[in-house]
């Protein structure tokens, strides 16, 4: 296939690349530097210097690959994000989802291109304790006002891309090489210098997906499953009081302290505290049947002591 990767030097976008390559398809891979550029075509790409919200650029760059798949790994995040100002931290992210998404599917719709795109599987509105999502359950349906331009941001990018009847892929929280959850990751740097407390109970539960296995399934979706939402999370959605101890023993770092939900919201604001105490699970039932994938690390559990990179 002649595929258009956008956000091919990325967490995902990095391992997926040489698996399509292996798999023979041909790759054009778009990046914003020059020198990022030149690795790309050492490792066998076409590689396109553009901006994603360059739309003219966007448009003839996917015009020239003659892109069969359109695949949007794009994402703007920093490398730590500060749960207090989530609004700063988030803002090129929330464009590249929005306006980046409607450029991408533009332009793969004018060369007829699959489209398949990131999103997330840790937005769904609340439900009784211990639920666990599949992808009919709505979105976020009141965000506080902080999040607000984020929640409208992953909604218009799904949108768009089932609008398109193309393939949107909601991630879990990802661990594994390059990710913030790996060895030399944000989150392992925190623990070691005991700034990541279990907040209140730890009874927010999340659902992980290892990086390869993101990738994998976005391999998939090439040719299965058009037109649909799929959670891509592992099998084991975990409460933090489990994984956050987990984590720091496979990082070395000492137990994680347990600090009251009050103070976390005061240290952390709303947002920190809330994906402490409040996220929910997802299910991958859908694209294990669909996809015809399944993740080769079913559990964080192993994957933490085995694949942090
Ligand atoms: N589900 C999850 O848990 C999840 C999802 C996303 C991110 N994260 C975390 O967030 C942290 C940071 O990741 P990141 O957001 O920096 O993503 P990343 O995956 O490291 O890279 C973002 C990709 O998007 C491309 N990109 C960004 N803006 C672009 C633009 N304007 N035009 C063209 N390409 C553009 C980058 O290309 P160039 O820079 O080469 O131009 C790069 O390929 C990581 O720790 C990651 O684990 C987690």
């Amino acid at each position: 296939m002649r595929i258009f990767l956008a956000g091919a030097t990325g967490v995902i976008g990095s391992r997926l690349l040489p698996r399509l390559l292996e798999d023979g398809h041909d790759v054009t891979a778009m990046t914003r530097s020059g020198e990022r550029a030149e690795r790309l075509r050492a490792a066998g790409a076409v590689a396109v210097v553009a901006d994603a919200l360059d739309e003219q650029a966007v448009r003839a760059a996917v015009e020239a690959a003659a892109a069969e798949a359109v695949i949007h790994q794009l994402t703007a995040l920093p490398k730590r994000i500060d749960p207090r100002r989530i609004e700063r931290d988030f803002a090129l992210n929330d464009r590249l989802r929005d306006e980046g998404t409607r450029i991408l599917a533009a332009a793969a719709g004018a060369v007829g291109a699959r489209l398949i795109a990131q999103s997330v599987a840790f937005m769904y509105e609340p439900g009784p304790p211990g639920t666990i999502h599949d992808e009919d359950d709505p979105l976020l349906l009141e965000p506080p006002p902080s999040f607000a331009r984020t929640a409208a941001a992953v909604k218009s990018l799904e949108r768009t891309v089932l609008a398109a009847g193309g393939t949107v892929l909601r991630y879990g929280y990802f661990y594994g090489p390059g990710s913030g959850v790996a060895a030399d990751g944000s989150f392992a740097a925190d623990l070691r210098r005991r700034r990541m407390p279990v907040v209140g109970r730890g009874q927010g539960v999340w659902s992980f997906i290892h990086v390869d296995d993101a990738a994998a399934a976005t391999v998939s979706a090439l040719t299965a499953g058009s037109g649909a939402v799929y959670n891509v999370v592992d099998d084991d959605p975990a409460r933090v009081s489990e994984w956050l101890p987990a984590l720091a023993e496979a990082v070395g770092a000492p137990r994680p302290m347990r600090v009251p939900t009050f103070v976390a919201r005061l240290a952390a604001g709303e947002y920190g505290a809330a994906t402490m105490t409040m996220s929910q699970g997802a299910s991958n039932a859908r694209a294990r049947r669909e996809l015809g994938w399944a993740p080769a690390h079913r559990s964080w559990r192993e994957g933490f002591r085995t694949a942090l990179g």
